[in-house]
């Protein structure tokens, strides 16, 4: 099963991936995660994304390409993978297609921009397994704690409410297109497309995604 997860940040993609890896055993390909871990470490692509991400920019298109195919010819990713925050660009979209890298769904939460920065604000993470808690909507069971390692749980640096609402303008500038892009795939046969409504409960969403997804 090869799924696009699409929508705003903050929409709940990093969220339901974790439901849907658990669900179907395909790895989660996270490009932000992917991102956040070269920072980390220091590399060279580390040093170059920090500071578009910190401004709440994308990163190039041809990084982010190389990135994803490099990713996908794993072996893990033969059963199928989950796009997490890509392709957020045509240009993207339109390399994932050239490569001949077949999707079967298309999922888009939408989620007004208000209840984004809310979420935001409220957003907590596990960087080494990228799990995502939210202070009062989905919190951890122990305070500021990862619920299976027990580690501590951190801020993101780009969910200062500056950089969410330019994150945003650039979703809906750059992104947003892609619904438009995968409703005609669909029409054409080449993907299924779906839109829920991201505003439900976690577990709300979840349920709408295994009864979608058989
Ligand atoms: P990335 O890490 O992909 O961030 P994003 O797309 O902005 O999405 P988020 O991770 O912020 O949100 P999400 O939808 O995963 O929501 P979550 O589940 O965490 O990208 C970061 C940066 O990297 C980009 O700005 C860019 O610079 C760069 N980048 C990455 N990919 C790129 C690409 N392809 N091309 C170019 N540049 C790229 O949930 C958010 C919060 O809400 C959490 O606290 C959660 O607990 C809570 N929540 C989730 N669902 C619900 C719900 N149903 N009800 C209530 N609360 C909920
Ligand atoms: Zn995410």
């Amino acid at each position: 099963m090869r799924i696009i997860l699409l929508g705003a940040p903050g929409a709940g993609k990093g969220t339901q991936a974790q439901f849907l890896m658990g669900k179907f055993g395909i790895p989660q390909i996270s490009t932000g995660d992917m991102l956040r871990s070269a920072i980390k470490e220091g590399s060279e692509l580390g040093l170059a994304a920090k500071r578009v991400m910190d401004e709440g920019k994308l990163v190039s298109d041809d990084i982010i390409i190389g990135l994803v195919k490099e990713r996908i010819a794993r072996e893990d990713c033969k059963d199928g993978f989950l796009l997490d925050g890509f392709p957020r660009t045509i240009p993207q979209a339109d390399a994932m297609k050239d490569a001949g890298i077949k999707i079967d769904h298309v999922i888009e939460f939408d989620v007004p921009d208000d209840v984004i920065v809310e979420r935001m604000s409220g957003r907590r993470v596990h960087p080494a397994s990228g799990r995502v808690y939210h202070v009062s909507n989905n919190p951890p069971k122990t305070e500021g704690k990862d619920d299976v390692t027990g580690e501590a749980l951190i801020i993101r640096e780009d969910d200062k409410e500056d950089t969410v609402r330019h994150r945003l303008s650039v979703y809906h500038e750059q992104t947003k297109p892609l619904v438009g892009y995968y409703a005609k795939e669909a029409e054409q046969g080449n993907c299924e497309y779906h839109k829920l409504d991201g505003t439900k409960a976690v577990s709300d969403v979840s349920k709408e995604l295994d009864e979608l997804l058989g």
